[in-house]
């Protein structure tokens, strides 16, 4: 198994009746996924996906990664939130945070569209100059501004460099099968496509085109990755068990929030998980956050941030619990040497893995966190895989949409996410906004 759910450091903050209260409430909820009677239904289709992904294009994935690996050097991803974290997260967890420095047989990868900084484009253009580039960019709408306007600087770009033709066969688009600007435009230019699936929103299309060609052109196994996630749907989804680990993590975090924790910490001992931390949040920020409720996703990565917000998750308001993800079988082995001198210190550690002290400190934090108030709940994750990255995914998008109904909210919807946008296309004088450009002058005057 790939992921399993420790209650051992949550026990001494959920009693088991609470536990058994809740399960009728957790039942119905998953009934509503499997059913698809529930809010949002028609965003079901990454329940099913693992067996039912469209395998032509999954072919057509593999091979267009290998011929991108080939052509260029670096390859730059465009794409945001949902169309961009997901990949990003993949690559990190499965190959490192430093990938893009590491001695490798496959393309840098750079994720741009993903704000507007002027200064942070800059920087990829750069790396960009005397290398040769390709381009996925990523959008289902086809009309998000961070990414459109980035594809059109890097169209221009590679038609510079390379000609309109020679562009054409370094373009990759991810976006809707049929409509929006993005497949209008691809058609028009002839441009190599992949589908954003209907019924699947941003947050939950990693394991679609949407993730797995930038994941395959760094060289991950998605055949793999897909695997996993199909045997968390074995695992998870085929019918409700109280007993169940996706079901006890949307359960606790329920308890926990309604006892009054309103943050939950997403915390890993390997800086690799940032990115994947960063999935999560939207994940579950986007998903449950709305009508006033939820509980708010943030992240911490140990033992680093003990030196910042240690502090305060020991001994500030008591508002948090904490997730921890522990990464059972750590991949690479650092040991301490021997100082005969022990000048430092430190020979109580000489011959020790780094891993092993890595491991005391989780313990060490785990059963302070507990001392000062903090529950925890872990969970074990088998090793960085493809396999345990796609089990993983599937464990928090099943826990999440559970979750999201024991809440009662509509767990696939993102109806706060247009009013930056509204505000932003007013202000930029975007065609069909006068009126409201007008209401935003009054309240800035
Ligand atoms: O989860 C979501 O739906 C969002 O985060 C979107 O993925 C994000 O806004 C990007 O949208 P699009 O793919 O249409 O450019």
């Amino acid at each position: 198994m790939s992921v399993r759910l420790n209650d051992r450091y949550v026990r001494g903050f959920v009693r088991d009746d609470e536990i058994s209260k809740i399960s009728h409430l957790a039942e119905a909820s998953f009934d509503l996924v499997k059913s698809g009677k529930g809010a949002g239904s028609d965003y079901l289709k990454w329940l099913d996906l693992p067996v039912n992904y469209d395998k032509e294009e999954f072919a057509r994935i593999k091979k267009t990664a290998k011929r991108i690996q080939k052509c260029c050097d670096v390859f730059v991803v465009i794409g945001i939130g949902g169309s961009y974290l997901g990949a990003r997260a993949a690559i990190e967890f499965v190959k490192s945070p430093l990938y893009n420095n590491l001695k490798k047989d496959t393309p840098e990868i750079y994720f741009a569209g993903n704000s507007i900084s002027s200064s942070a484009l800059n920087d990829i253009l750069s790396i960009c100059e005397g290398k040769d580039v390709c381009v996925n960019v990523i959008s289902k709408s086809g009309t998000t501004t961070e990414p459109a306007v980035t594809f059109r600087i890097f169209r221009e770009l590679l038609e510079k460099k390379y000609g309109e033709e020679g562009a054409r066969e370094r373009i990759f688009v991810t976006t809707d099968a049929k409509k929006g600007k993005l497949r209008e435009f691809s058609t028009t230019k002839g441009y190599e496509t992949f589908v954003v699936p209907d019924g699947i929103g941003g947050r939950y299309s990693v394991l679609t085109a949407v993730g797995l060609l930038p994941i395959a052109v760094a060289g991950c196994d998605i055949v793999k990755m897909m695997a996993g996630a199909r045997d968390a749907r074995s695992e998870y989804a085929k019918k409700f068990s109280s007993d169940s680990d996706c079901v006890r993590y949307a359960a606790l975090r329920n308890i926990l929030y309604n006892k009054g924790k309103s943050i939950e910490i997403l915390v890993s001992y390997e800086p690799a998980l940032q990115m994947l931390c960063e999935w999560w949040k939207q994940l579950y920020g986007e998903s449950e956050g709305k009508d006033g409720k939820s509980l708010y996703p943030s992240s911490l990565i140990f033992s680093t941030d003990l030196h910042s917000l240690g502090q305060y998750v020991q001994d500030g308001q008591r508002t948090m619990f904490e997730t921890v993800i522990d990464i059972r079988n750590p991949r690479d082995c650092v040991k301490i040497p021997d100082d005969p001198n022990n000048i430092d210190g430190l020979n109580f550690l000489s011959g020790k893995d780094l891993s092993y002290v890595n491991s005391m400190a989780m313990t060490g934090t785990l059963l302070a966190h507990n001392d000062g108030g903090v529950a925890n709940i872990v969970l074990e994750v088998e090793d960085r895989s493809e396999h345990s990255f796609g089990f993983l995914v599937y464990f928090f998008e099943l826990a999440c949409a559970i979750s999201g109904y024991m809440m009662g909210v509509n767990p696939f919807d993102q109806p706060g996410v247009e009013a930056y946008k509204k505000n932003m296309y007013a202000l930029l004088g975007k065609p069909g906004y006068e009126e409201h450009r007008k209401a935003l002058e009054e309240k800035l005057n």
